[in-house]
């Protein structure tokens, strides 16, 4: 597992007022929009680019566009979706797809409720977004199920990481995957209910208004 940690003062700046918890819901999802661009940038740094000769106003050259097949993105449903604007803005060709997991309360399973991807993903290149990586159950779940359908070069685009999460990933992920993770910042741990210390809060809720 390869780990980038952005290091710029705009991404310590605008986490710094994601992670205040009088930042409103409104300037909180405009954040969470800009951070994703600054991370994008890095997580995309491998994206498959063949020659394509064009004419400029004063020359023939040949330039460079994105290969086929085109990027997967995959939102975590459902606070990946806040990140979805950010991405896409940076990628517009890329195809979305989407996935919802959710913990089953009793086995404390990671379910998949919801699906909407390509039945085959071999040769494409998967950025998975979601927020927070806290324990990494989902996000273990998520890659292999990609996997499962032929994904073998997968990138995590996270805001915040715990370390005890980033622990059980590179334990976890198969190593036939090439998988990366993009994060803004690793904190200091996780508190008895999984959530990340100081991290942020709840980022579905803090996204979607709930409190
Ligand atoms: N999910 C969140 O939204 N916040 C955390 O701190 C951990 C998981």
């Amino acid at each position: 597992m390869e780990l980038h940690v952005l290091q710029h003062p705009l991404v310590e700046h605008k986490l710094t007022v994601l992670r205040n918890k009088n930042t409103p819901s409104n300037t909180f999802r405009e954040l969470v929009s800009e951070l994703v661009m600054l991370e994008a940038y890095e997580a995309t740094r491998n994206l498959a680019i063949s020659d394509y000769p064009i004419e400029t106003p004063v020359a023939s050259m040949v330039g460079k566009k994105l290969s086929t097949p085109r990027p997967m993105v995959v939102p975590v449903l459902r606070a990946g979706l806040g990140m979805l604007d950010g991405m896409t803005r940076l990628v517009p060709t890329a195809e979305v797809g989407f996935l919802g997991m959710k913990r089953d309360e009793n086995t404390l399973d990671i379910v998949t409720y919801a699906n909407r991807l390509p039945e085959d993903l071999s040769g494409r290149q998967c950025f998975l977004l979601d927020p927070m990586l806290a324990t990494g159950g989902t996000l273990i779940a998520a890659t292999h199920y990609l996997a499962e359908r032929g994904a073998k070069d997968v990138t995590a685009i996270n805001i915040i990481a715990a370390p005890e999460g980033l622990d059980r990933l590179r334990e976890e992920i198969d190593p036939s995957i090439d998988f990366k993770v993009v994060v803004c910042a690793v904190d200091e741990k996780l508190n008895e209910k999984s959530y990340i210390v100081p991290g942020l809060g709840d980022a579905g809720d803090r996204l979607y208004g709930v409190i």
